[in-house]
């Protein structure tokens, strides 16, 4: 009688506790290397893996929440798309004319398909997160990516990289264009880039009298608030071609130019316009592409990814000032810390 109470008593209490050892035990060997966990994140640096994470890293979610295309009431309101694209390539040699307004281009540039479903799964691969909240380029590394002479048959493509990578860009557009395509002009406003205008014909300032140069500044300016765009001050001469007097003719803009230039246009090499972006980037530059170069798609995300293996942050050229890009003078970079 003794025994069957001992075992009924004493065998389930020790086996209890046997249990409970080995899972205190178990529990307190798991805890630390939960806790530890900081050798499982590396330091967030570039690699460089763009064809692993590019389709992954959709990292900025809410600026792509698709704001609706057709919000524009500009579209009708731009009736002088067709005469002005004959006036551009006028003046241009190649940079750009026949490549824009090609016959597919009415049909592509207004379904955008970004894809705002994936973006919830991926944002933790991102390779090079994009710096949160503003950047002072006066403490940081800053370069700012330019894309002249569009929109165009590729800049919906092109935005599409940008907002893979989480870069933000200014755009310069051609009053034309801006005109034929004013929805890209928003698209590319509602993703977080930079607006400006690259004047309405791409005609040497220097070449006009200053206040027809300004006219026709203030031209390519409306065709861009007639996108539903707030007025841009930002204007990118043609060729880079300016001097004082037409700054001093047009004291409302900030002539925004470069100090990298890519010759993507004249090369529409991959390997010689990164070599530029690698040669010429420094802290502050502004980097001069454009949007109707068809290896860009190629090259964009590669100089991205060097870039910020380099420790620089992706701005647009007003951030590279703090939201103030100086008027009466000439801008080729901004500061440097
Ligand atoms: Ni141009």
């Amino acid at each position: 009688m003794a025994k069957p109470l001992w075992k009924t008593w004493r065998v389930p209490v020790l086996l209890a506790l046997l249990v409970l050892g080995i899972g205190g035990t178990a529990f307190a060997v798991l805890l630390p290397t939960d806790g530890a966990r900081p050798q499982a994140v590396p330091p967030a640096e570039p690699i460089m893996p763009s064809a692993t994470f590019a389709p992954l890293t959709t990292v900025s979610p809410s600026p792509i929440a698709q704001p609706s295309p057709q919000a524009s009431p500009t579209a009708l309101a731009s009736p002088k798309a067709s005469p002005s694209v004959s006036a551009k390539p006028s003046a241009s040699p190649s940079v750009s004319p026949s490549a824009q307004p090609s016959a597919s281009a009415s049909a592509s540039p207004l379904p955008s398909p970004t894809p705002t479903v994936e973006a919830t799964e991926a944002v933790e691969a991102s390779p090079s997160p994009a710096p949160a909240g503003p950047v002072d380029c006066a403490a940081v590394k800053c370069v700012a990516l330019t894309f002249d002479d569009g929109p165009g048959t590729q800049t919906e493509a092109l935005l599409k990289v940008l907002a893979d990578k989480d870069v933000k860009a200014t755009f310069f557009f051609m009053g034309p264009y801006a005109a034929k395509y004013p929805a890209l002009v928003k698209q590319a406003s509602d993703q977080g880039h930079a607006v400006g205008t690259h004047a309405w014909t791409h005609a040497h300032m220097t070449k006009q009298k200053p206040a027809e140069a300004c006219r026709n500044a203030a031209k390519g300016q409306q065709s861009v608030v007639d996108a539903g765009v707030e007025k841009p001050a930002m204007l990118r001469p043609p060729y880079g071609s300016i001097n004082d007097k037409v700054i001093a003719a047009c004291p409302t803009f900030q002539f925004v130019h470069w100090n990298v230039d890519t010759e993507d246009w004249l090369t529409k090499d991959e390997a010689k316009i990164l070599g530029h972006v690698k040669k010429d980037t420094k802290p502050g530059s502004i980097i001069l592409m454009h949007e109707t170069v068809e290896v860009n798609l190629e090259v964009l995300p590669k100089a991205i990814d060097w870039l910020r293996s380099k420790g620089y942050a992706l701005v647009t050229v007003p951030e590279l000032f703090g939201g103030d890009v100086p008027r009466g003078q000439v801008i080729r970079g901004g500061p440097a810390p």
